[in-house]
């Protein structure tokens, strides 16, 4: 089909544009427009590519870090892709020691060895080989689900189509893309040349440079690789993190040569500083060091929480500051109707990236810098975290500068702003917060954008522009109208339908509707997390997931939940008390949940203590499938029970028992009720072994507990 004239103009017409922007922002360092328009004008022009492809040949938009227009298959992992705790400063590498040592119950002069190498900071990816031949690549994605990149790798040179030496039958290979700063430049240079954008740095050259739609043009883009680590492995030839690197290496792949093996934490901080001194001669972008524990049985036994090994750690190097002056401070409204102040900075390059905006935090941030408008500050930059203002040069500051006001009133929805009481400390919140809730139309959007991104329903088609269009038309007001878009666009009026629509066409809304198809079954863990609670995040999301288990079981707990804390809060202003405990089981419950407690529940309850978000639910629920949780553990004795720990344990720490349980499929819970199925009672174990006794529970010794917690190692 050829491209109808109109549209081909405008695409010519856009292309001319941007190419004049590139020019003016990278060789003339004056842009003249700002991005939200610059990204506007490369929006219509991708839109219009994806519906006349031929408009594609030779476009300005095929540049390198671009979002790909269409997707990737999907790749769960069977081993997550994990992340990793930070360290700043020495003392908390020193923690990281004590609690490992603590952890597995380490006497102080027993040996404990530690690899330290580089942190890369490209993008990290998963290699399977079956029988020596690469399978599948994968990007990381979420750490469960990562992209399949498999024909873009056979591209990279670094990465070996086969294995040499004698790799196992089935073996995950985990490490880091990079690009090398040479490369990066010359990247550059030629996109520049050829009138594109180039690219903010090295990470997102390899990031776009990998996940090309065209395999081919990967090729044109060299990757480099480091194997740091491995997941499904149907055997290990080493029993140290160091002798598997070195394992990696004879099957042909690329390990970091700057990897040291330390004693302890004066090596490891001795390791930490002579790379930081190389840093800047090298020929790669790294972010700080890694520590890993060098045993693999430790790592074993050390296992993981919350995503992050327990056995290894990222110590970063400091942040790269930079100066700049304050141009204005915005005030955003978030999904929770917190406001955040942001200044907006006259742009600065701050370690290879163009910083615009930078957080103040709070209101009180902004007291305590005395920061104005006018200002010359101070920001820093580190690593992925948002810019930040450290510090006012008030030496420069304009002689017409005035305190900054914060505002009393939602810049959006005109509502009271106030300063909520915690209700723990007692004190007022640092956060002031838009009392408009769903009437504001700030709190609506960012709800709606928390709903579709990538954790939670990931609609592809839908991100945070086309969400903030449809709810502006009045489309999408709640998170259930995403479900009923297609069969009220089918009801309108000719001429008022989405096709209808500048910047779409017959194929985006068929795409888009099957995209939205696609999330009507979804893990009850996503729902969870989507409905942007307040303190429920992936994690806790996770576990309320696993606690109720069906999507039936969590919406009767939290009507049960909501009902109880009426009552309590009736009864308590009957009794002029704060608060009266009426033992309802479904808070106590939630608060004995490792890793849940007060907070949570607090939230859960003020969530579904309002009739417009049950509704809101109700609604959605009606649209959706939802997927009960079955957990990625281990099948055992004790799967689907729940467990409690109590007593000191002789051989194991009560964490480690905790852990240990949670991969088998256990609960861990802190108090004892009639639901509990198992009590492990070590020595000293008092008044809950009392209760347990009472109550006629399983109780079990340290000795029965451990036959179970091994017999699966
Ligand atoms: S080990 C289970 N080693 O850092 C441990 N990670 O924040 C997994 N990274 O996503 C990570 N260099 O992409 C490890 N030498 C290194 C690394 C490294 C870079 C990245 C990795 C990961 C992220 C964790």
């Amino acid at each position: 089909m050829a491209t109808p004239k109109k549209f081909a103009e405008r695409h010519a017409a856009l292309a001319a544009e941007l190419a004049e922007h590139n020019r003016r922002y990278y060789q003339d360092d004056d842009p003249s427009v700002s991005d939200a328009e610059y990204d506007a004008l490369r929006d219509e022009l991708v839109t219009l590519e994806s519906e006349y492809p031929e408009l594609r040949e030779g476009s300005i938009s095929a540049e390198v870090g671009a979002a790909p227009a269409a997707g990737f298959s999907e790749v769960a992992h069977r081993v997550p892709m994990l992340s990793l705790n930070k360290a700043l400063q020495e003392e908390e590498v020193a923690d990281f020691i004590a609690r490992v040592r603590r952890f597995l119950k380490l006497p102080q002069d027993e040996p404990l060895a530690f690899t330290a190498e580089p942190k890369i900071d490209g993008l990290s990816i998963s290699l399977r080989y079956e029988a020596g031949k690469l399978a599948i690549a994968a990007t990381r994605g979420d750490g469960q689900t990562g992209e399949n990149v498999t024909p873009n790798v056979a591209f990279v040179e670094a990465i070996p189509n086969e294995l040499g030496g004698k790799p196992p039958e089935i073996f995950e290979v985990r490490g880091e893309v990079y690009m090398t700063h040479g490369d990066f430049e010359a990247l550059n240079e030629r996109l520049v040349a050829e009138g594109k954008r180039p690219v903010a740095n090295p990470r997102n050259a390899a990031a776009g440079s990998l996940r090309q739609i065209d395999p081919q043009k990967t090729a044109d883009r060299p990757l480099q690789f480091f194997a740091y680590g491995w997941g499904e492995a149907s055997e290990l030839a080493a029993d140290t993190q160091s002798a598997m690197m070195e394992v990696l290496h004879s099957f042909g792949l690329p390990i970091n040569p700057l990897m040291r093996v330390c004693e302890n934490l004066d090596d490891l901080i001795a390791a930490y500083r002579a790379i930081e001194e190389e840093r800047a001669g090298l020929a790669y972008d790294i972010d700080g060091m890694v520590y890993k524990v060098d045993r693999l049985d430790l790592q074993r036994r050390l296992g993981e929480r919350e995503r992050r090994p327990r056995w290894a750690v990222a110590h970063k190097f400091p942040a790269e500051r930079a100066i700049t002056t304050l141009e204005a401070i915005e005030i955003q409204v978030g999904r929770t109707g917190s406001l955040t102040p942001v200044a907006k900075l006259a742009p600065i390059t701050v370690g290879g990236v163009v910083v615009r905006n930078a957080t103040l935090h709070n209101a009180d941030e902004i007291a305590r810098l005395d920061v104005r408008v006018g200002d010359t500050v101070e920001i820093q930059r580190a690593g992925d975290v948002i810019p930040q203002v450290v510090r006012v040069l008030t030496e420069h500051r304009p002689a017409d500068a005035v305190p900054y006001v914060f505002p009393d009133k939602c810049p959006v929805c005109d509502s009271q702003v106030v300063a909520e009481m915690n209700p723990r400390t007692g004190k007022p919140d640092v956060v002031r917060r838009c009392t408009g809730g769903l009437v504001c139309a700030a709190q609506q959007v960012e709800r709606l954008r928390h709903f579709v991104s990538r954790a939670a329903f990931d609609i592809e088609g839908l991100g945070a522009k086309q969400i903030a269009a449809f709810h502006a038309e009045g489309l999408i007001k709640t998170p259930a109208d995403i479900f009923t878009l297609a069969e009220r666009d089918a009801k309108a009026p000719e001429g008022q339908r989405l096709v209808d629509r500048e910047g779409y066409g017959a194929v985006s809304v068929k795409n888009l509707f099957a995209s939205i198809d696609e999330r009507r079954t979804i893990a009850l863990r996503r729902l969870i997390y989507a409905l942007g609670i307040r303190r429920v995040g992936e994690i806790s999301a996770r576990i309320l997931a696993r606690h109720f288990e069906t999507y039936a079981a969590f919406r009767a707990g939290m009507e049960a939940l909501a009902a109880a804390a009426k009552v309590r809060h009736a009864e308590a202003s009957e009794a002029g008390e704060t608060e009266i405990d009426t033992g309802d089981s479904v808070r106590a419950d939630l608060e004995a949940i490792d890793g849940l407690g007060a907070t949570v529940a607090d939230a859960l309850e003020a969530f579904f203590g309002e009739a417009h978000n049950v509704d809101a639910l109700d609604a959605l629920a009606a649209q959706l499938t939802v997927e009960p949780e079955t957990g990625r553990t281990v099948a055992s004795p004790i799967s689907g029970k729940s467990i409690v720990f109590t007593g000191s344990l002789e051989e194991m720490t009560r964490d480690e028992a905790k852990a240990r349980a949670e991969v088998l499929g256990a609960r861990v819970t802190g108090s004892i009720s009639k639901k509990t199925d198992i009590v492990v009672a070590g020595p000293g174990a008092g008044s809950k072994l009392a209760k347990a006794e009472a109550l006629g529970l399983t109780v079990w010794d340290e000795a029965a507990w451990l036959e179970v917690a091994r017999a699966s190692d």
